[in-house]
């Protein structure tokens, strides 16, 4: 067990808070500000309790100082929705923050954006020592980025008496019920482009679950794998021995694995004019497969029912254009009326859940891909582990 920031005596002190608002933005419009909202339980507690807030964070990625990744909008939605008075401080470390931090009595101060130095990455620990020295105490949030060892995740948590924040604790306690103490049957829901991305996952969820759903275009190498025509549809030809081995381990294992007997498909990949449905696993030469189909949607969704526990990562195809969106929206139908424990890795799966309005319906989604991601794959997270625990 973490110690959390309930356990820490925080009244008066300087707290250095490591949130995680790589926010998505649109022309310097935030498009979701999810990460930033569940921020909060955690900022009001340490305010409530007489704590004064220095919050890091990093946005998107950087190359020195860019103006276009500045955290400025977020410092305002930050304050919108907090109704506090909050600081943007026009450096991390320097003569600006230095003097912010001084005068810092109670409300919060927003250091800009963390990557605006290249130590940050580096977790260099002359950035660290500097960042140490801002706050009495070190508490980390940002569950997104907990798979990252940088200077604000890792080095200063060394430095400094440290926590947990509420939400790290809840999605390290949500994901550990799925996948430490999942009550079976236990069924993982695959999607997304690349089965490269997800080849650890996959061997570390063979030793886990009853039945492996696969969606997206990785469904179509395991197709090839298993001597179906796939045509033009998207295949990572290296992985098709993967794929065969991932379903021969499963075999073996008696975990099943179901793919799409049926799909949507296009003839040209940016010109979605000519859109049919196939009815066999089998797709004819000239197409592209885009979504799953409508009995691939039934036998899937039947599945999820009787699943007890849920993990979906990754969309059934590519719900961004609304004809090839169906296959994903009734896969967040079926996992949201679902009554088993349920969890969305972030990412494009969390988005597609939000967007076709299921967002309460699921027990947990994460605020972090990858970080979820490292978790399902067994690994321990650098700044999770870096945090004291409790005697
Ligand atoms: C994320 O959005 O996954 C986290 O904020 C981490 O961002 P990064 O992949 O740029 O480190």
């Amino acid at each position: 067990m973490k110690t959390t920031i309930k356990d820490l005596d925080v009244s008066g002190k300087k707290v250095l808070v490591r949130v995680d608002y790589n926010v998505p933005m649109k022309d310097g419009v935030i498009t979701d500000d999810t990460r930033i909202k569940e921020s909060i339980p955690t900022l009001m507690y340490l305010l409530d309790h007489g704590a004064k807030l220095i919050l890091m964070s990093h946005l998107g990625r950087p190359e020195g100082v860019d103006k276009k990744y500045s955290l400025a909008p977020v410092a305002k939605r930050l304050k919108d929705l907090l109704n506090v008075k909050v600081v943007m401080s026009k450096d991390v470390v320097g003569p600006d923050t230095q003097a912010k931090v001084q005068k810092l009595d109670k409300g919060i101060l927003l250091l800009e954006n963390l990557r605006f130095e290249k130590g940050e990455e580096t977790n260099d620990p002359k950035f660290v020592n500097k960042l140490a020295k801002l706050g009495d105490i070190y508490v980390n949030d940002a569950f997104g980025t907990a798979h990252r060892k940088h200077a604000s995740t890792y080095g200063v948590a060394e430095k400094l008496p440290n926590a947990i924040g509420f939400l790290m604790e809840k999605e390290v306690s949500s994901i550990n019920r799925a996948f430490n103490h999942a009550e079976r049957p236990f069924t993982a829901i695959l999607g997304g482009a690349k089965v490269s991305d997800k080849l650890k996952i996959i061997y570390c969820l063979l030793e886990r679950v009853d039945n492996i759903i696969i969606g997206g275009a990785m469904a179509y190498t395991f197709l090839k794998a298993k001597g179906y025509s796939v045509a033009n549809s998207k295949v990572e030809d290296d992985m098709v021995q993967d794929a065969a081995n991932i379903l021969a381990i499963a075999d073996d294992k008696k975990v099943k694995v179901y793919l799409p007997c049926d799909h949507i498909v296009t003839t040209k990949i940016d010109d979605y004019s000519n859109v049919e449905y196939i009815k066999t696993a089998n797709i004819p030469e000239g197409y592209i497969g885009m979504d799953i189909g409508k009995k691939t949607i039934k036998q899937y969704s039947k599945v999820i029912k009787k699943s007890k526990t849920i993990l979906w990562n990754g969309p059934m195809g590519m719900f961004e254009v609304d004809k090839f969106a169906n296959g994903t929206k009734q896969i967040c139908k079926a996992v949201a009326k679902s009554k088993g424990y349920s969890i969305v890795g972030g990412g494009d799966s969390a988005s597609a859940v939000v967007k076709f309005g299921y967002k309460n319906k699921i027990s947990h989604i994460s605020t972090g891909g990858g970080a979820s991601l490292k978790m399902f794959e067994g690994k321990e997270l650098p700044a999770l582990q870096v945090i004291t625990d409790k005697n």
